[in-house]
């Protein structure tokens, strides 16, 4: 890769982030009785294609915003051209990454099974679609269900198949029952997350967000906080939190699952 792209690369890469959902996918793999040794080439593509999505969404033409993770978003270091293919470059090495599945052990059919939840996650039925529709919101008006629909995509398909990539990960064949459990939870969390960064980007501290606030909102970007105020807002997540952690609960031994959930619920970054 050529230098000035490499920069750009390693600047949005390196610089922190709460890394949640390459966290997700060890814990997932963990959970199941795997390696998490074997699970690492995926924690890191889910994470690469995070944050190809955050530099993406921070552009002039998307969000336009000047701040991520603490320091100037990368399109104002280094341009709109060089943070688009920034952002193209994670997105395309990620699965590069992924298929590094195989040197750490992992079967070929573990890690064509990953290919195909990441793609679909990160793609048009996932993340991008997502983006789609949350850009389209922005000139109409939109009920609650579909604000949950644009979150799911947007930002829970990613997180959902963090975890299914741990599963698959830890090779061990899981009754549908516990497969279903750790879905179900994923998913709530998902949602919940992206309602708790809706409720932050209009209470939240910048400084400890590391990124702008009050923006989205004022600026007409669908978010729950135009369905809620923030302290129904926080009810309202708790209330589903609790939810998913009853999902997890019989399949959780060390409760790392619950007290994840809480941390997010709670979270102030
Ligand atoms: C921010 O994600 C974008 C959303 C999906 C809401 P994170 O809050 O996980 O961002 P980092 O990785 O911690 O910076
Ligand atoms: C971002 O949602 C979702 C993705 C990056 C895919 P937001 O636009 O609300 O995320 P922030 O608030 O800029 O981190
Ligand atoms: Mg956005
Ligand atoms: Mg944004
Ligand atoms: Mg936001």
């Amino acid at each position: 890769m050529t230098e000035p792209l490499l920069d750009a690369f390693r600047y949005t890469f390196r610089s922190g982030g709460k890394r949640i959902r390459p966290t997700l996918v060890l814990e997932a793999c963990k959970a199941m009785g795997g390696d998490p040794e074997k699970a690492v080439w995926f924690a890191l593509a889910v994470e690469m294609i995070h944050t190809y999505s955050l530099i993406h969404d921070d552009l002039p033409v998307m969000d336009n915003d000047s701040m991520r993770r603490g320091q100037k978003a990368n399109h104002i270091v280094f341009g709109e051209a060089n943070a688009l293919l920034a952002g193209d470059a994670l997105l395309t090495e990620a699965f590069s990454v992924l298929t590094k599945g195989l040197d750490a052990g992992l079967s070929a059919g573990q890690v064509v099974m990953a290919t195909r939840i990441l793609a679909a996650a990160a793609g048009f039925t996932g993340m991008v679609g997502g983006q789609v529709m949350d850009l389209r919101s922005e000139h109409k008006t939109i009920d609650v269900d579909e604000l949950f629909s644009i979150s799911e995509r947007k930002t829970g398909a990613l997180i959902l198949a963090s975890i299914k990539l741990g599963l698959i990960a830890s090779g061990t064949d899981l009754n549908e029952m516990a497969y279903e459990a750790f879905c179900k939870y994923g998913f709530d969390l998902g949602v919940i997350f992206q309602m708790v960064d809706d409720i932050l980007d209009v209470v939240g501290d910048p400084q400890k967000l590391g990124k702008t606030t009050g923006k989205d909102f004022k600026a007409h970007k669908k978010s729950f906080m135009h369905f809620v105020s923030p302290e129904e807002g926080r009810d309202l997540v708790k209330k589903m939190t609790e939810e998913a952690c009853a999902y997890i609960e019989p399949y959780d031994k060390n409760s790392f699952f619950v007290s994840f959930a809480h941390y997010l619920e709670r979270r102030e970054s």
